[in-house]
């Protein structure tokens, strides 16, 4: 079967290029935890990971256990830092997939010390922090709480204490400076009071880019590494190199009369003689109905809008003038004669952050990785 021709195509290659960008920036002494949560940012977790590997990567950061246990079946190694919930329940299983959960909150750290009591090999862990990001993590009044704790934790250890950023794309917000006290603080606690605090990290791909005072003993690139900069504006990420083409083929090339209506709700309607081209990508693939309007696509070289309504399966371009023919490649994420859309300016046009755009590249596009 040959299948609808829409698909991502993602160069690992580039992947390991940012990332060696990066180790460079920060040190090759410094540890780097790539970031890989969230399927790789829709591309694919365990292709790049193991790519990564091959560039000498040891460390990756994950959410949850499940994406975790996905690395370590598709043959994995390293460290594996769970970076949000993690179920004292599951201990026993973290500890035998060699998964380092993080600790955020007394309630649940309390449970993992009942839960690991018995361990004869103790079950590594990393203490997360709120310096000010107001969501999960230790707020530094419940320090004293958390060292009384895990002095009495034989089946625990602490491999490291981090924190997360809240404004690091902001060169001029003071929270990150604010941010970085707060945690050189508690980690001074936690020292003082006898629980070494491990690796300390807090850096993110913005901070890598903007701010040296963030990076500590290691930081944790994820946006970069897939080659889009943390801020819209151009600037030090220009080196990066974006690793996802998001690509399909015109389906069918229509011509329209001047007020003729398209697509549902004919909200889009010709004003003059026009060719549409007819694209099998839709929201369901990520490709948003906010783009109606608003995005554009380049087909045979040449950036054309999107119009009318997006569906779920397929999309509407204005193709006037272009010559388009069926079959022609279209790109909707990447770069062609030399035009580009980036996850910037898809995001733009959904009003959105390219997290969202990359991330949100539905589960029916399949992943292709060129040699
Ligand atoms: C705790 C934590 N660290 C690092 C990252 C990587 O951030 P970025 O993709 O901005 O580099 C994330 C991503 O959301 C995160 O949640």
């Amino acid at each position: 079967m040959n299948g609808r021709p829409t698909f991502a195509s993602v160069s690992v290659d580039a992947i390991a290029r940012n990332y060696r960008l990066l180790r460079d920036r920060v040190g090759a002494q410094r540890g780097l935890f790539c970031v890989v949560k969230g399927d790789a940012y829709g591309h694919g977790a365990a292709r790049v990971a193991r790519r990564l590997a091959l560039e000498g990567a040891s460390r990756f950061a994950v959410a949850v256990a499940e994406e975790g246990i996905a690395l370590r079946r598709a043959g994995v190694e390293g460290e594996i830092l769970l970076l949000n919930y993690s179920d004292p329940a599951d201990a026993g299983a973290l500890r035998a997939y060699g998964l380092v959960p993080s600790l955020y909150d007394l309630r649940q750290a309390r449970l993992f010390v009942e839960a690991t009591r018995t361990f004869a090999e103790p079950l590594s862990v990393h203490l997360k922090l709120d310096t000010g990001m107001g969501r999960i993590g230790f707020p530094p009044r419940e320090l004293g709480a958390v060292t009384d704790l895990l002095r009495r934790a034989p089946g625990l250890r602490v491999t490291g204490t981090f924190s997360n950023l809240a404004c690091a794309e902001d060169l001029h917000s003071p929270r990150t400076a604010r941010q970085v006290e707060v945690l050189e603080a508690g980690v001074a606690t936690l020292s003082a009071a006898g629980v070494g605090p491990g690796i300390v990290h807090l850096a993110n791909s913005a901070a890598i880019l903007f701010h040296r005072g963030t990076w500590f003993d290691a930081v944790r690139p994820g946006l970069a590494l897939y080659g889009v900069g943390p801020s819209s504006d151009a600037g030090k990420e220009d080196a990066l190199t974006p690793a996802l083409t998001l690509e399909s083929r015109v389906m069918a090339v229509n011509e329209a009369a001047p007020g003729t209506p398209l697509g549902y709700g004919g909200r889009f309607v010709t004003q003059r003689p026009s060719t549409i081209a007819v694209l099998p990508i839709g929201y369901h693939d990520g490709f948003r109905r906010s783009f109606s309007g608003r995005a554009r696509v380049l087909l045979r070289g040449k950036e054309v809008p999107v119009v009318g309504a997006v569906s779920m399966d397929l999309t509407l371009v204005d193709a006037t003038d272009t010559g388009a023919q069926n079959r022609d490649r279209v790109v909707c994420l990447g770069i062609e004669g030399g035009n580009r859309v980036t996850a910037w300016d898809l995001a733009r046009a959904a009003e959105t952050i390219p997290y969202e755009i990359l991330c949100g590249i539905g589960s029916r596009v399949p992943r292709v990785y060129p040699p």
